[in-house]
């Protein structure tokens, strides 16, 4: 049987150089609070336990994340005095079983890859793994010491270093993987007797070296892993580190990008080959496109499908759509939660639809709203139309069945069903339905007054 896994996330920090009433933890970095991105790398191992260690705003980044991640069990151990990295692990220790493993994450510490935590996990063979790297600026941070044989024998902070040892370039990152049963042992037997008078939870180290434990040391993929957010000119970098990963990932799968630092991606986009995606695009939450689509600049795209070969034009803003196959739409196209636009069918400029069907080959070209309606195929509405949906209290359905014919600036007062074939005069206000295959006016008969004077000044 697999020993229990943990997982400690440390969070308390204040994060008083993000100059922020928000808990650093809750900042976001492509659109996803700092946290929440260590919880999601942590869902994707097989964990048993989650710990949070929260301390400065605790309340909030508790109901916060409780919000999101309603579906997870998440054990909160409060650290009301921040004490030091030791002392926040020692207060999750009534809560830790005393079998198993615990991985050790921050919550400002967010790219951490799930590959890395599992190779972290199977490295720690005799008790004790972390993930170090050599970097060429290692100020700051804790200096890993090694013996003449190449063991770790301990872990210096950098106010406790002396000249040599400041030159070490391998640091900590601060990750790791430690048996409960050392945690349980050795947390309690920490002091403060150094140069920040804090509980240093890298002392565990030298306790586990004179215990005659090997300490496994794995190095991570990519340094953006171990990188912590401290300040706002940190967060801005590692959102641009991680942003060129993501396009980086999405051109070897096919994708253009026309200034692939001139895009953002703040969830998970997955995309066909030949896409083409302009500048100044934003993606947010889960989108997919597939194959062909050519994507103009300025477009925010959420939660969307869209189909192969598809065209959107500039600044069109979708959220929440399914798009099928060579559908083109906008430029300034607003489609709202809950639309579904069939193969081949046309959205043009200044339209916004909302939880509504167009069906295939129909078009909605020009200055129109369409809102809780049913469009059958070879439907055209005509520009300016509106589905007038809401009475002030309710809303209410406009059907439009296929190959309908609703001249511009006609306003259908809905609830209204337009039939098969039916043909709506410009400019009618319909309040009534419309039989298929009819002609139906509504509007004022258009009468003429023959030469006409217009008036004089008096
Ligand atoms: C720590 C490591 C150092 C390592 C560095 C990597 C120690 C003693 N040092 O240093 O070797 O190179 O991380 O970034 O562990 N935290 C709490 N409660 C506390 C103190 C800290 O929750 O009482 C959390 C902070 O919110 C932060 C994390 O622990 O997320 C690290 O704390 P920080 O003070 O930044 O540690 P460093 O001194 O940078
Ligand atoms: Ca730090």
């Amino acid at each position: 049987m697999q020993p229990s896994l943990s997982v400690i996330i440390l969070a308390a920090g204040k994060g008083t150089r993000m100059q922020s009433a928000k808990p650093k933890v809750l900042q976001t970095l492509a659109g996803k609070s700092l946290l929440a991105h260590v919880l999601d790398t942590c869902h994707q191992l097989t964990v048993d336990e989650t710990i949070i260690v929260h301390g400065f705003g605790g309340e909030q980044v508790k109901s916060e994340i409780t919000n999101q991640y309603a579906q997870s069990s998440i054990t909160w151990v409060a650290q009301t005095e921040q004490l030091g990295t030791g002392h926040a692990v020692k207060v999750t220790l009534s809560d830790l079983p005393t079998e198993g493993q615990s991985l050790i994450l921050y919550g400002d510490v967010p790219l951490v890859s799930c590959q890395t935590l599992a190779a972290l996990k199977t490295a720690n063979i005799d008790g004790m793994s972390m993930l170090t790297l050599t970097v060429d600026n290692p100020f700051g941070l804790g200096r890993i010491k090694r013996d003449q044989a190449g063991n770790i024998t301990a872990i210096i902070e950098q106010k406790d270093a002396d000249t040599d040892e400041q030159g070490i370039k391998e640091i900590n990152s601060g990750i790791y993987c430690v048996d409960n049963a050392l945690l349980h042992k050795y947390l309690p037997e920490l002091s403060n007797d150094n140069a920040q008078q804090e509980y240093y939870l890298t002392d565990i180290v030298k306790m586990a070296v004179a215990d005659g434990i090997t300490i496994a040391a794995i190095e991570p993929e990519h340094t953006f892993e171990i990188e912590g957010v401290n300040n706002r000119q940190q967060l801005a970098s590692l959102e641009r580190t991680w942003q060129s990963k993501l396009v980086a990932d999405l051109q070897e799968a096919g994708v253009q990008f026309a200034d692939p630092t001139r895009v953002d991606i703040r969830g998970t986009l997955t995309a066909g080959q030949d896409v083409f995606v302009d500048v100044g695009v934003v993606f947010e939450g889960d989108c997919t496109l597939g194959d062909n689509v050519y994507i103009e600049a300025g477009c925010i795209i959420k939660n969307a499908h869209i189909g192969n070969a598809c065209h959107l034009k500039p600044y069109c803003v979708i959220d929440s759509t399914e798009v099928g196959a060579a559908v083109d739409i906008g430029p300034f196209a607003h489609l709202r939660p809950q639309t579904v636009l069939a193969d081949n069918s046309k959205v043009g400029n200044f339209v916004e639809i909302k939880k509504s069907t167009i069906g295939h080959g129909s078009k909605v070209n020009h200055l129109s709203y369409v809102g809780d309606a049913t469009v059958g195929s070879g439907v055209n509405v005509g520009a300016g139309v509106i589905t007038c949906n809401y009475d002030g209290v309710n809303k209410s359905q406009t059907i439009i069945e296929d190959n309908a014919f609703i001249g511009s600036n006609a306003s259908l007062v809905a609830p209204v069903t337009i039939g098969d074939t039916a043909t709506v005069a410009a400019g009618s206000v319909i309040t009534k339905d419309v039989d298929a295959k009819a002609l139906a006016f509504g509007r004022a008969r258009q009468t003429q007054k023959n030469d006409y004077q217009r008036p004089t000044k008096k």
